[in-house]
């Protein structure tokens, strides 16, 4: 399998990988969304089938819900699992207290809620994810549709009073038109360059009506699996205080997972 992926692919397929180790039988486990949430799902069902074990899965989004039921893994709606023992997910940055920002594929609402919902989440990224201070990637906000010119000028005045390096603006567009949720909502991205205090940010969104939710995930987050091209991995575990160092073989059997690469 190795041959044919780029090293980022590698990494993120090495710490999917390990990630689906923390699934034990029976568990109801959170399925994140994204390229590396992607190569996740596909580990977790060929792991499922080949151990037999019997898991319930709550998606994130239609598409991760399409990809897991056609892998074979049971699917059902977040009301009736009610409470997750796990949800695996990535990221688009975390920070040294596992701090993220998500939502750049814009399920953010639907991972957040789901994230929340469990007893860990367990995060699976490339070192590229990896920040000093949270910012650089754009800040994805949820908005309803209904008056959303008018969200977007109080949010940026809003901008005006805190600690951010940037405070440009733009609506997600999905060619000639808004980007629209799996909640039918839209996106705004926040260019902000740095955060000076994330949680103040988050918290400060979340007061401006016609805002659903905010990509900050602040204190969600217990596990950070770090995948390297070379199947090495770091464990970062924010309740332990530890880092682990571990390894994936990449074998010969991965190569069913070469079509999944994108
Ligand atoms: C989806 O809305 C996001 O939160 C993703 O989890 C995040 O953008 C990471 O995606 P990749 O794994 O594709 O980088």
């Amino acid at each position: 399998m190795s041959a044919e992926l780029s090293p980022i692919d590698k990494a993120k397929f090495a710490a999917a990988k390990r990630a689906v180790g923390y699934v034990k039988d029976g568990m109801k486990v959170g399925l994140g969304t994204g390229s590396t949430a992607a190569w996740m799902v596909r580990c977790l069902a060929e792991r499922a089938q080949r151990e037999g074990l019997k898991l319930q899965c709550v998606p994130t989004s239609t598409r991760t819900a399409k990809l897991a039921g056609d892998l074979g893994l049971k699917v059902i709606p977040l009301d009736e699992a009610k409470w997750l023992d796990l949800t695996i997910d990535g990221t688009d940055e975390f920070d040294g207290d596992l701090n993220l920002i998500k939502g750049g594929g814009g399920a953010l609402l639907q991972e957040k809620i789901v994230a929340t919902a469990s007893d860990q989440m367990i995060v699976i990224a490339d070192v590229s994810k990896k920040v000093e201070a949270l910012g650089a990637f754009p800040l994805p906000v949820e908005v309803i549709p209904f008056g959303w010119q008018t969200t977007k000028a109080l949010l940026e005045e809003l901008l005006e009073s805190l600690d951010v390096m940037g405070r440009s603006t733009s609506l997600r567009m999905n060619g000639d038109a808004a980007y629209v949720t799996d909640e039918g909502n839209h996106i705004l991205d926040l260019h902000l360059n740095r955060i000076g205090d994330a949680r103040q940010l988050a918290m400060a969104l979340n007061q401006i009506p016609g805002i659903v939710e905010n990509g900050l995930f602040i204190d969600i987050c217990d596990v950070v699996v770090l995948g390297s091209g070379d199947g090495s991995i770091q464990v970062h575990d924010i309740n332990q205080g530890t880092i682990g160092e571990d390894k994936i073989d990449f074998l010969e059997t991965d190569n069913l997972f070469t079509d999944l690469a994108d």
